[in-house]
């Protein structure tokens, strides 16, 4: 699936912010009008199930994009051993932590607090608040009603729109993304202003925050983001049948497969992918991080990862890597 059109000039930001991952469904709200800004925004993430199997690095996140360029996200994120975390291997699970992606001289870097594992099911709710004592922004996570992270950012930036994201970095594909919800969304804005909903976008999601103070308030019990498919941008080389035959490909876990093409092995499968980019390239990622794996079928959309090697026998238009 191509990334969704995004329509808002916060949104915009945000992908500025994180130019080089890829961006799935998401709603966002913002900027706000010249003067104004949001002083309070609450949200709780309902975990979906993770990726099957989790590689690359995914981050679901609701996140303010700020006046000063740094942006408040706290993430709950599934990764698979080479980005491992503070969470170690996160296995089924997902790890979550308070966050700012903060401007430090001329870099970006990805600052916040304690990270914890989370679990499919549970409620992971985001508070981030303003602090007109210390004139920086206070970020609270809790799972399951208990804090677990927390982080202030620098002092001086003011939060000009809100919006949910699904980010994949880029190295590699992050997969089939479950659909999930946030519930209880609460935006409180410095003064009211009911055009705010003139910016709201609903990209690949239903829902929206509505007011009943004149614009001050936003509220939403449920922001519905739809299951979104990552299979762009895949920047490593895949191996192109039929030139590849018989030839090595050296994997992004650095490990050596024979490439085969028009062929398939008949040794029993550990599990099947989706895989619509027709790339065995692909298929490989997930063989490198699943235990067991000797070699990679890609036959029509599906991956099968090979616990044992078999025959190899013709089969047009299948691909192969096997394990050296
Ligand atoms: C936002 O969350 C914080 C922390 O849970 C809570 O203290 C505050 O009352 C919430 N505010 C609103 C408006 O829901
Ligand atoms: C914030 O998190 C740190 C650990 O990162 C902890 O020591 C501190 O008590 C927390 N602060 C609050 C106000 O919860
Ligand atoms: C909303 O109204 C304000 C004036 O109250 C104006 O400055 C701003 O441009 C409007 N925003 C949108 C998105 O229409
Ligand atoms: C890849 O593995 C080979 C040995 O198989 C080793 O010589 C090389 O240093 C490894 N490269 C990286 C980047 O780890
Ligand atoms: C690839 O090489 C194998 C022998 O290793 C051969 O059986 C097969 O036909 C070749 N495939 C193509 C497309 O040439």
């Amino acid at each position: 699936m191509p990334p969704s059109h995004i329509a808002t000039a916060f949104a915009l930001a945000l992908v500025a912010a994180v130019a080089d991952a890829a961006m799935g469904n998401a709603f966002s709200s913002g900027p706000t009008a010249d003067g104004n800004f949001i002083r309070l925004a609450n949200s709780t993430l309902v975990v979906p199930e993770a990726p099957v199997p989790q590689v690359g690095l995914l981050s679901l996140w609701a996140g303010m994009g700020m006046s000063n360029g740094d942006l408040i996200q706290a993430l709950v994120e599934s990764y698979d051993g080479v980005a491992d975390g503070e969470c170690g291997l996160v296995h089924g699970d997902w790890c979550t932590y308070a966050s700012v992606l903060e401007i430090v001289g001329c870099d970006q870097e990805q600052l916040g607090g304690r990270q914890i594992k989370t679990k499919p099911g549970d409620h992971v709710t985001l508070s981030y608040m303003y602090n007109d004592r210390t004139d920086a922004y206070d970020q609270y996570v809790y799972v399951n009603g208990v804090q677990t992270s927390n982080y202030t950012s620098s002092k001086g930036g003011k939060a000009l729109g809100w919006g949910t994201a699904e980010e994949c970095q880029p190295d590699y594909p992050c997969g089939l993304i479950p659909a999930h919800d946030w519930v209880d969304v609460v935006l409180e804005l410095e003064k009211a202003q009911p055009n705010y909903s003139d910016t709201f976008g609903n990209g690949g999601s239903t829902g929206t925050l509505k007011t009943t103070d004149g614009g001050k308030t936003w509220t939403g019990s449920k922001l519905h983001i739809n299951e979104v498919y990552f299979d762009y941008p895949i920047t490593y080389d895949t191996p192109i049948c039929p030139e590849a035959n018989a030839t090595t490909y050296t994997s992004r876990a650095n490990r050596s497969y024979t490439v085969g093409c028009d062929i398939r092995y008949t040794g029993s499968d550990i599990k099947t992918v989706g895989e619509k980019s027709g790339k065995i390239a692909d298929c490989v990622v997930y063989c490198d991080q699943v235990e067991g794996c000797v070699g990679v079928v890609l036959q029509d959309t599906t991956c099968h990862l090979k616990s044992s090697k078999g025959q190899q026998v013709s089969a047009q238009g299948v691909q192969a890597a096997i394990l050296q």
